[in-house]
């Protein structure tokens, strides 16, 4: 018995060491205590997690923060400087992507390359999407750009308040027509509404902490019919999805390059290369990966761009005098960027302001490391905190405040200020390789909408301004919850100009 009682003791202190390691080793970066076996399970944020991280750099006075959630190391890096230090400079071994076992293996999303790990698919995968779509290739995605953006300001003008559902449309029109080259239909277009079915999934699956089978995987194995196995129905719902959207839009391009009507895309110029079935496929991981990276990111930033200039009126009265100024009663086009210092500043202020991605993408470490004295375990799951480091005092001063000024000098762009796309889009070797597109997407979108509307606070029935809430739904990308404005085209000149924008 006595035998029995002494093993049974050193098989506890043994599995602790092995699961509860952190706090013995003085290597490792400073963070919350933690309780053996399950370590900081209890001390991890359930929303707004950023926040948390943040404020735990202050309390433990360390621009990285680490935390290990029942044997899985995470480190936390909540200056630019450590992101660059280790993501950047070291991306070697800290590009790699953690397992997201709802996602990829159970809701059949393995083949999109922002979840796949650092490897040569990623890198095959990769290389085709900026084949296409790198930054000079302009004549690929900015002429839809401006198609879409001209149909939501029509939009706008017939139907204002819904706005967040035209902004939607609108870009997901533009990643699935610069993606496969398929006109998108005004309203109600089965391409969109299909992807749409596809991106539920994939939001509900990104939230931190929404499936308990990302944290225990062994839970996959639990058959859909097990009571409480509502996860494994959602996921054969999602496989579903997922299949439809990475075949139907791709056979219609197929179809339309058949007839000989295919606009110019990344999958109809791809398909002029090759017609290998192993192409085929790579073709079909890469069309797919273009929506669901840009759409709910860039509506979620052209939405917190309405927020502010609602918000904000001065900032939007200034923005306006200075494209009257500069346009001279014509729209922006992308080619008036250079003239337009103060619109650009907004830009960069919406990204700054409301983080799409508060912590990015999660990267993983594939070897141990050190870093100013700290170990990193291998394996750690390592988060750049780009809500921290993009509301850094030392940066942006008054960091909570709008202020697009912050980014100007002599009415021009100032280059010393740290240009918020070092963080907003990620970060090494997996930073955003649509940072461009989504960017001028929002550009011009940004600045059609101030030419031509009006954006204020609705007002009650007493005539009192309602002031919007400023709520945000959270999660992997945070998406500005409805709020009420008014929409009004500023003059009967430009409702003219948007009218004949649309012919
Ligand atoms: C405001 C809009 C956008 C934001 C804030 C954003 C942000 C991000 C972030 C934070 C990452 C992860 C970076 C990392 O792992 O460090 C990412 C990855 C990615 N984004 Fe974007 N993105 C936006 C729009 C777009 C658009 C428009 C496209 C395509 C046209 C796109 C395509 C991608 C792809 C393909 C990846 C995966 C990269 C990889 O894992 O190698 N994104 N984005």
């Amino acid at each position: 018995m006595f035998w029995e009682i002494l093993a049974f003791i050193l098989g506890v202190t043994i599995l602790a060491r092995y699961l509860y390691p952190w706090r013995n080793s003085p290597l490792l970066p400073p963070g919350p205590k933690g309780l053996p076996l399950i370590g900081n399970l209890f001390d991890m944020p359930s929303s707004s997690e950023w926040l948390t991280y943040a404020e735990w750099g202050k309390k433990y006075n360390s621009e990285i923060v680490y935390a290990n959630v029942a044997g899985t190391s995470i480190v936390i890096l909540n200056s630019a400087y450590a992101a660059k230090e280790l993501l950047e400079k070291r991306s070697a071994i800290y590009s790699s992507r953690p397992r997201l076992v709802m996602l990829t293996e159970l809701s059949g999303w393995a083949f999109a390359f922002a979840l796949m790990p650092y490897n040569d698919a990623w890198k095959a995968r990769r290389r085709i999407f900026q084949k296409h779509f790198y930054p000079s290739n302009t004549d690929i995605y900015q002429p839809l750009e401006t198609e879409y953006v001209h149909q939501l300001l029509f939009k706008l003008l017939e139907d204002p308040k819904p706005f967040l559902e035209h902004i939607r449309h609108m870009v997901g029109s533009v990643a699935l027509s610069i993606t496969y080259g398929i006109k998108i239909h005004t309203f109600n277009d089965p391409f969109i509404n299909l992807a749409e079915r596809a991106m539920t999934g994939v939001s509900e699956s990104l939230v931190a902490g929404a499936f308990l089978v990302d944290t225990i995987p062994v839970l996959k194995y639990v058959p859909e019919w097990f009571p409480g196995a509502t996860f494994q129905r959602k996921a054969r719902n999602n496989r579903k999805a997922a299949k439809d959207i990475r075949c139907l839009p791709f056979i219609e391009t197929q179809k339309e390059m058949a007839s000989g009507s295919v606009a110019p895309s990344l999958i109809s110029l791809s398909l002029q290369e090759s017609n290998s079935e192993e192409y085929l496929d790579l073709l079909r991981d890469v069309g797919t990966q273009v929506y669901v990276a840009a759409a709910d990111t860039t509506a979620s930033s052209v939405g917190s761009f309405i927020l502010a200039m609602v918000c904000f009126p001065d900032i939007k009265v200034k923005a306006q005098k200075e494209l009257d100024h500069v346009l001279n009663g014509r729209l922006p086009e992308h080619n008036d960027m250079q003239s337009l210092p103060y619109l650009s500043a907004i830009v960069k202020e919406v990204l700054r302001w409301q983080v799409v991605t508060p912590m990015a993408v999660p990267h993983l470490a594939t070897e141990d490391d050190t870093y100013n004295g700290y170990h990193i375990p291998k394996n750690s799951i390592v988060i750049g905190n780009s809500w921290a480091i993009l509301h850094d005092e030392a940066d942006y001063p008054d960091p909570h405040s709008f202020r697009p000024e912050r980014f100007l000098k002599d009415d021009k762009i100032d280059p010393f200020v740290k240009d918020p796309e070092e963080a907003a889009f990620g970060f090494g070797r997996r930073m955003c390789p649509g940072r461009h597109i989504a960017q001028s997407t929002l550009w011009l979108a940004a600045g059609c909408i101030l030419t031509c509307f009006d954006l204020r606070k609705a007002v009650d029935s007493n005539g009192q301004e309602i002031e919007p809430s400023r709520e945000y739904r959270l999660g992997g990308i945070i998406q500005p919850l409805p709020f009420a404005c008014i929409i009004e085209p500023r003059s009967k000149e430009s409702e003219q100009l948007l009218r004949t924008a649309l012919i």
